[in-house]
């Protein structure tokens, strides 16, 4: 990809990427299409229209790089607050993309995952998360995991209500309850060693969790961008897992060597 002169001025002494420790899982949250829109006196949804083909750029790069997930926050519980006609873009997004680039992730490996309440998305909604599912089922390279009504504090009753029953019915005993068990019930249990990304990236500047992966989240690295979600690209990419490889993880131990 060609970087713009902009870009290269920005990235001058920053940080470079070591190709040999990619992290395994990068979870982000695409942060600003609202923004990019107005400031180009556009409505809303065409940042959440651009954001999709971000997404999509971002989804190669990713997958180039050797990355094993990528988790991509697109919807969350409490967008359902916004605006009836946004919310109705918001739910054709998913159609959209799946309709036009399954080939694509097919092409490139990908398999396709989501995690969140799918089932209160609109059928024609579901319909195409299912044929996304279903088409890349054999795909053995990276997953690219969908976060579509998705709520970590829903995250969190649900697999408190579920352990809940199952010592109810005298099934379980609660010193059993470990981390691992409370893990086992998130709905990342699928996503096996790869359940917790080393990194979170938020786009737009904004430093904030928003209820996503607050569980998974224990150790991961925040890394802040302030670049509109509609303007990030691999390049971007690159440099938040640059800035991710400069920090000193350790895991509250006293070095990372
Ligand atoms: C946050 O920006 C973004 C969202 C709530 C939607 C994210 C969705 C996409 C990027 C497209 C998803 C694509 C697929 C394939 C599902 P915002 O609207 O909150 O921006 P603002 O803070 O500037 O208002």
């Amino acid at each position: 990809m060609k970087m713009d002169s902009q870009k290269q001025v920005e990235l001058a002494g920053q940080p470079h990427l070591d190709r040999q420790r990619v992290p395994h899982h990068v979870a982000i949250i695409m942060d600003g299409n609202g923004r990019w829109a107005q400031s180009r006196h556009l409505p809303r949804v065409a940042g959440h229209q651009q954001g999709m083909q971000t997404v999509k750029k971002v989804t190669i790069a990713a997958s180039d790089l050797g990355i094993k997930v990528l988790t991509l926050y697109a919807f969350s519980t409490e967008n359902w607050k916004r605006p009836t006609a946004e919310v109705k873009f918001l739910m054709q997004l998913p159609i959209r993309f799946f309709n036009t680039f399954v080939p694509d992730l097919v092409a490139h490996n990908v398999r396709v995952m989501v995690m969140g309440d799918t089932a209160k998305l609109p059928d024609g909604t579901q319909n195409a998360v299912q044929g996304a599912l279903d088409a890349t089922k054999n795909c053995t390279g990276m997953i690219l995991n969908f976060a579509l009504n998705y709520g970590s504090r829903d995250e969190i009753v649900r697999a408190t209500q579920k352990i809940a029953k199952q010592v109810a019915a005298g099934a379980l005993a609660p010193e059993a309850i470990t981390e691992e068990f409370i893990s086992q019930e998130m709905m990342t249990a699928s996503l096996g060693q790869f359940a917790d990304p080393e990194v979170i990236i938020r786009t737009s500047g904004e430093e904030r969790l928003s209820n996503f992966m607050l569980w998974q989240a224990a150790y991961s690295e925040f890394v802040f961008v302030d670049e509109h979600w509609p303007d990030f690209d691999g390049e971007s990419l690159k440099q938040a897992l640059a800035v991710f490889q400069s920090r000193h993880r350790r895991f509250g131990g006293l070095k990372n060597k």
